[in-house]
């Protein structure tokens, strides 16, 4: 099978459940298309009958004109209202109800998508598949779904009442019909390729829309708008011109099918004039077929539409197929154990290796095999790139090990179940993101249920409590999309009040205070203090001076660990860390002199 008729079938698995739905406004969709045949009826009756009669007299034929204009407007107005109304709604009801079940559906998997998965994807990108690429459905039930079957049983209908007044004429349409069947059939295979090229398209220009947005600041400082403008209108180009390419073979399938049934129409019209001369046909005939070609004509150029709303409509459901197809990598084992809240935490990281991509010639973590005790407080050093980071990524399972494993109180994390892990620890890392919300919402996101009192606690831990009572609402201050109009030492200690609600048995602090001036560096690094009591941490600082009474430090180098030791012992050695310190050290001897010059 194909991906288009997989993807079918399976998008055929979410509209079952609202099969009724679909039914129903198929089932008043041929009545509401139904009724409009009973004109042309009326019509014949009044040429062929009613009007050239000699027995009647005027005033009776009027009185019958209006018995029947009575009728049908009986008709019209309490059949047709209630019909069309419930073809509309009962389709968009059905539409409705599938987009919103895949939209959560897509929205829960990317929740449980790994942390390679996001670094591989614009987010941009994702919110289109949750926004337009989903509405595809939409368009999906309400054109094809739905109309697909309305327009077969009316063509089937139309078929029967134009055979029954004359074989030929019939004749000539029905092959008509086929013919622009095919020729649109063939242009559909040009606009799918076209406009899937489109979306994708669309999709990559949002997502790099979103982040060079989000950029505005270093575009401006770097001068480089115009070079951003360029690039800009070379992804627009490119969609241009695959949207000029979809609308050409469009274009083309409606002038084809639009100019084959108007021949068609000619042909049909003077043939029958030819039949009325020889006396086969009445002019009450003429009128009512005439009539039927042009509601015959309706579901043949929606046939021609329908394609166009197909090939649309399922280039964006592959695309949200295309996600929910892609497997979690992180999972949890099915039998997952609970790590215990309370339990202390031993932490071994035994002969574990990691890269990112497969097809890296090195690894990013290289033999790592260390070891951390409950209690102990861990520093994390090395130049920039070395591979801190990962590291602790592998230990909060954003990716897992290629080989050897981290082994917590004598079980693999991977064991664990991922909610009892992540119950245990608490992350800082440099570059907080607080969502759009109040700053009450931001730290519940550490204890949903906490009480006031110790949403207050927290912030006064986290030397927060000042600036917070300092802002219009206070604790119900609204930040912007992404913490605007905080600093950057506000929004970490917005973070580590966080982590206090969160009450976490094991820190990891990822350079929490490396993005910051020294004054709030200052506060933040004094409410990491605060946070680092009584609790296991392990600590990647860019400043040594903040981690020489860590219990032990873990010096590495191009994803190895070079060497370990405390302060005292490492200085001793005179090797990396000595290297390190000594560099850091003679900066600050370098900047008192500067000053002491002025
Ligand atoms: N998501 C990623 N995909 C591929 N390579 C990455 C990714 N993140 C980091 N790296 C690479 O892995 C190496 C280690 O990075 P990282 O752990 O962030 O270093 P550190 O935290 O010590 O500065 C670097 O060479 C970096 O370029
Ligand atoms: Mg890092």
């Amino acid at each position: 099978m194909n991906i288009k008729k997989k993807s079918i079938v399976r998008l055929l698995s979410y509209i079952k459940p609202y099969w009724y739905l679909v039914l129903l406004s198929s089932v008043f969709g041929v009545l509401k298309l139904i009724l409009p045949l009973i004109l042309p009826q009326v019509l014949k009756y009044f040429t062929d009958t009613l009007l050239i009669s000699e027995t009647l007299t005027a005033s009776e034929k009027i009185n019958e004109i209006i018995k029947w204009l009575m009728i049908l407007l009986m008709i019209y107005s309490f059949i047709y209202i209630p019909a069309a109304f419930l073809r509309q709604t009962c389709a968009m009801q059905a539409g409705n109800r599938i987009t919103h079940t895949m939209r959560c559906q897509l929205y829960s998997h990317l929740q449980k998508m790994s942390a390679s998965f996001h670094h591989k994807n614009k987010s941009g990108n994702i919110v289109t598949r949750i926004s337009s690429d989903v509405d595809s459905v939409y368009t999906f039930i309400w054109n094809v779904a739905t109309n697909v079957w309305i327009d077969f049983i009316m063509f089937v209908i139309y078929i029967t009442l134009m055979f029954s007044i004359n074989v030929p004429l019939t004749l000539i349409c029905a092959v008509a019909v086929p013919l622009s069947v095919i020729i649109t059939k063939k242009i559909r295979g040009q606009i799918y390729k076209a406009s899937k090229k489109v979306q994708n398209n669309i999709s990559e220009i949002s997502g790099y829309t979103q982040e060079r947005m989000a950029g505005f600041a270093t575009i401006k400082l770097f001068n480089m708008e115009n070079y951003e403008i360029n690039k800009f209108n070379k992804y627009s180009e490119k969609i241009y011109c695959f949207i000029r390419k979809t609308n050409r073979y469009s274009s083309l399938g409606e002038a084809v099918t639009g100019s084959l049934s108007e021949i068609t129409v000619s042909i049909i019209v003077c043939l029958s004039a030819v039949y009325i001369v020889k006396d086969t046909m009445t002019i009450g005939d003429l009128i009512i077929f005439y009539s039927y070609l042009g509601y015959f004509i309706t579901p043949l150029r929606r046939f021609a539409e329908l394609n166009l709303a197909y090939s649309k409509s399922i280039a964006g459901i592959e695309r949200v197929f295309e996600i929910l197809d892609t497997p979690i990598d992180i999972k949890e084992k099915r039998d997952a154990l609970t790590l215990d809240y309370n339990a202390p935490v031993n932490i071994n990281f035994s002969h574990l290796y990691f890269k990112y991509n497969e097809e890296d010639e090195n690894y990013t973590l290289y033999d790592i095999d260390f070891s951390i005790r409950q209690g102990e407080n861990i520093a994390l050093v090395g130049s920039s790139g070395c591979g801190k980071t990962t590291l602790v990524s592998i230990l909060t399972r954003f990716y897992d090990p290629d080989e050897g494993s981290v082994i917590i109180n004598g079980t693999d994390i991977r064991d664990y179940s991922l909610k009892s892990l992540y119950e245990k620890m608490g992350m800082v890392f440099q570059d907080t993101l607080l969502f759009s919300g109040t700053i009450k919402e931001n730290l519940l996101y550490g204890k949903p249920n906490a009480a006031d009192k110790e949403i207050e606690d927290a912030a006064k831990a986290a030397n927060a409590y000042d600036f917070i009572m300092n802002t219009p609402k206070k604790f119900d201050t609204l930040l912007g999309e992404r913490g605007i109009g905080l600093s950057g030492g506000q929004k970490q200690r917005i973070a580590i009040a966080r982590v206090f609600l969160k009450n976490p048995k094991l820190l990891i602090l990822d350079e929490a205070t490396s993005a910051l001036d020294s004054e709030s560096e200052e506060l933040v690094q004094d409410a990491l203090e605060n946070l680092m009591k009584d609790r296991t941490s392990i600590v990647i600082a860019h400043r040594l001076s903040t981690i020489v009474n860590a219990d032990k430090i873990i010096v590495m180098e191009h994803g190895k660990i070079v060497e370990m030791g405390n302060h005292t012992e490492l200085l001793e050695k005179g090797g990396r860390y000595f290297e390190l310190y000594n560099m850091q050290f003679k900066d600050i001897i370098k900047d008192h002199n500067n000053f002491d010059c002025k």
